[in-house]
């Protein structure tokens, strides 16, 4: 049974241990935050659920990476989340040495975990934990898109009136306004999704989903958690089963769509090893150059870390 390392204890952090231990099937998550009485009560918190929701896996809070020794899998929430007319990337300064520290530690503390990172600007936070964990790119990538997916799949379940349960899709690229959707491999139940909609609504969800993290910014004064949180806990199960489910995933690309040298939310097998495989659709011409337009906005990022000293 799985150990479990979540760090970063905020809205995020919490309530990816929290669904973690309602899936049951790890043996202990371990919370931490420098704020090491907020992991500590958010962590008892959930392990006080436990009796009523009836699950084993245990949790608890800390700040001190020692008590993250021999850890499976981490998760990295922490860094500071956007407030209203923010965009992710405005959030580099901040987060960027975070991120670096966080992994640092992490891999003094455990061999050779899987990391997955949620802070952000999220493909340029998980091109930092890659260079600063010093593991196979099999072991470090990022939670995106399951998450942007999941707000076009509940956008999609809305407008059509079925369940958010029938509708299967893939989004790749960065996770930002220049996300791409792809409609073409969105179905429902089986039915691609241009046979039940018309292109008006569809254009209208495509371009919804592209803001969606903004939405809820501007609706809570801060991101979202429910749905992040659930995401990242989504790709630990994936893992802990080896499952070998397909999610989009934000990897590193080594000649995978004519791109190198960039972290960019692509689908993959997730199982036991982390990515055991990258999947490269046949997009077409239109869809390619959404992709690389994506991609030259998170190199723009990237040459922003690259310049800072951290
Ligand atoms: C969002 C944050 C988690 O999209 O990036 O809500």
């Amino acid at each position: 049974m799985a150990k479990v390392t979540v760090v970063g204890a905020g809205n995020v952090g919490a309530t990816c241990a929290n669904v973690l231990a309602h899936k049951d099937i790890v043996k202990e998550v371990v919370l931490l935050d420098i704020k090491g009485d907020m992991a500590k009560g958010k962590a008892l918190d959930t392990w006080q659920q436990a009796p009523i929701d009836y699950y084993s896996t245990t949790v608890t809070g800390t700040d001190d990476y020692a008590d993250t020794a021999g850890s499976d899998i981490v998760v990295i929430t922490a860094g500071i989340p956007r407030r209203p007319g923010m965009s992710r990337d405005d959030l580099i300064s901040t987060n960027a040495k975070i991120v670096k520290t966080v992994t640092e530690n992490i891999v003094k503390h455990s061999a050779n975990p899987i990391i997955i990172v949620v802070s952000n600007p999220l493909d340029v936070m998980t091109l930092a934990a890659f260079e600063a964990s010093g593991l196979d790119k099999s072991r470090v990538f990022g939670m995106a898109g399951i998450l942007d997916t999941a707000r076009y799949r509940a956008f999609l379940a809305t407008a059509l009136d079925v369940s958010p349960k029938e509708i299967q899709a893939v989004l790749m690229g960065g996770h930002g306004d220049t996300m791409v959707p792809l409609p073409r491999y969105t179905t429902v139940a089986g039915i691609p999704v241009t046979e039940l909609i018309d292109d008006a609504t569809l254009d209208a969800i495509v371009e919804r989903t592209k803001k969606g993290g903004g939405e809820l910014v501007q609706l809570m004064g801060t991101s979202a958690w429910y749905a992040p949180g659930a995401a990242a806990a989504q790709m630990v199960e994936a893992i802990v089963k080896d499952e070998n489910r397909i999610f989009p995933c934000c990897a590193l690309l080594e000649g995978e769509y004519g791109l190198n040298d960039i972290f960019l939310g692509v689908p993959v097998k997730l199982g036991k090893n982390g990515i055991n495989e990258m999947i490269e659709l046949k997009l077409n011409e239109a869809e390619m150059e959404l992709l690389n337009n994506s991609a030259n906005h998170v190199s723009s990022v990237i040459e922003v870390f690259k310049g800072m000293d951290i």
